[in-house]
């Protein structure tokens, strides 16, 4: 528990944190009274120094709400929209502050309280404007966190290509990996050219049970700082109709070859004091998901492990970052057999992991994966979730799968 705190309050000034556990404080306990508890006939509210009462003060509160949630958030994480919505916001109360005590408070001393409460506001506006770098990501100073080299597995096509180009982007020479050689040579030279980094090509089959060792083997010689366990593959369809080969090169691909390369680079990192897993999951890991049970399984799994392993591994200077994509726009919808849908691009995944690795043990793309990950499937019981999940992809896998 005590760690959990810790953790929990490190990386932001003690000024930050206060701001944040206020926030909290306000979304969780005193906009929630605010607004269910006080009789309308007490409401009362002040925006930019205007005064509501009534209805019109409620009507405001899940504004209200919305800003302190958003505000305990974006502390937390340290998100980069916090600048300069924070600052903004701040600002506003510094007028209402100045606002609302020359003009509705009729003491003598009204206006001396109004300039002193609103510069003492208006100066945390430009504290939390001047902080704006804190609030930017990190990811520019990879190579001076981490080290000189990055693996990245299934870098022959979608995220793991675009994981390439970015870490190739931060200077990071890659070790990139997957079946098809070819496009992997393609993607080096792309890499050396464009930025100038050192590449290698190791052209392995990670679903063979010799496959993360032979990769690993292969980069002996090497100082692998950024490991990103990305290759991996779906599976749809009713799991009667499933081939078990493919399913056993499935659960090989997406949980033994991770386990096995994290095990065997983890105590050269842990030798250097510094380092970064990524594991790519999924926000199908978060539920059951019917017609992709075994790939869904296989993604909570990745989760589970990533989230206990960046536990262990807390404050020994090698952080462990679980990004969990929905639908994204690579070959992943049409190996696993899935009739294409909605997608996201890859290059969104890849920047978000990068904002996060350090901040956070996971982190999920894209706003509505995050309301399915984080408030449906926590909310509802999950046997409901399955059944609604079953109803959404049903559509998605062909007739002679379902
Ligand atoms: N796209 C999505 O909608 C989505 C959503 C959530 C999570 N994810 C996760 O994102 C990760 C990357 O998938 P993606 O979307 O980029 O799919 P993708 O475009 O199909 O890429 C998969 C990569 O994994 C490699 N790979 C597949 N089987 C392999 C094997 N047996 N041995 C070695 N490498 C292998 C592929 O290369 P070769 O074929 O050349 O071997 C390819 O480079 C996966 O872990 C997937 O579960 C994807």
């Amino acid at each position: 528990m005590r760690d959990w705190i810790r953790s929990l309050l490190a990386g932001r000034p003690w000024w930050m944190n206060a701001l944040m556990l206020f926030s909290a404080y306000m979304a969780f306990v005193y906009v929630p009274w605010d607004l269910f508890m006080k009789p309308v006939a007490h409401d009362e509210e002040v925006w930019f120094g205007i005064r509501f009462t009534g209805w019109a003060a409620k009507a405001t509160e899940p504004l209200h709400w919305a800003i302190y949630a958003a505000g305990a958030y974006g502390f937390h994480r340290m998100r980069p929209w916090m600048w300069p919505w924070a600052s903004v916001y701040v600002g506003q109360i510094a007028v209402a502050m100045l606002v609302w005590n020359l003009v509705y408070v009729e003491s003598g001393s009204g206006w001396a309280f109004g300039i002193l409460s609103g510069a003492a506001f208006a100066g945390l506006a430009a504290v939390l404007w001047q902080a704006r770098p804190r609030f930017q990501p990190a990811s520019h100073l990879l190579r001076e966190r981490y080290g000189e080299w990055a693996l990245v597995t299934g870098a022959s096509a979608g995220i793991g290509a675009d994981f390439a180009r970015a870490l190739a982007g931060e200077g990071l020479s890659c070790v990139l990996t997957a079946r098809r050689e070819e496009k992997l040579r393609a993607l080096a030279s792309e890499l050396e050219q464009t930025h100038g980094v050192a590449t290698r090509v190791v052209a392995v089959d990670l679903a063979e049970a010799s496959g993360a060792d032979a990769l690993v083997d292969a980069v002996a010689d090497l100082e692998i700082a950024v490991l990103v366990n990305n290759a991996g593959a779906g599976y749809a369809g009713r799991f009667e109709r499933q081939d078990s080969e493919r399913l056993r090169a499935m659960v090989q691909l997406n949980c033994t070859a991770p386990v096995v390369l994290t095990s065997r680079l983890l105590p050269a990192m842990r030798e250097r004091g510094r380092g970064a897993i990524v594991v790519v999951g999924s926000i199908a890991g978060r539920q059951p998901l019917p017609l992709h049970g075994v790939y869904s399984a296989t993604k909570a799994f990745d989760l589970l492990f990533g989230e206990a392993l960046s536990v262990e591994l807390s404050g020994q200077g090698i952080d462990v970052l679980v990004i969990e994509p929905g639908p994204t726009a690579t070959e992943f919808q049409s190996v696993a057999g899935e009739i294409e849908h909605r997608r996201e691009p890859a290059a969104n995944v890849v920047r978000l992991a990068l904002e996060s690795l350090g901040r956070q043990p996971s982190a999920v793309s894209g706003w509505f994966n995050w309301l399915r990950a984080n408030v449906a499937t926590r909310l509802l019981p999950r046997p409901l979730v399955a059944w609604i999940a079953r109803d959404v992809i049903a559509p998605r896998i062909p007739e002679e799968m379902r």
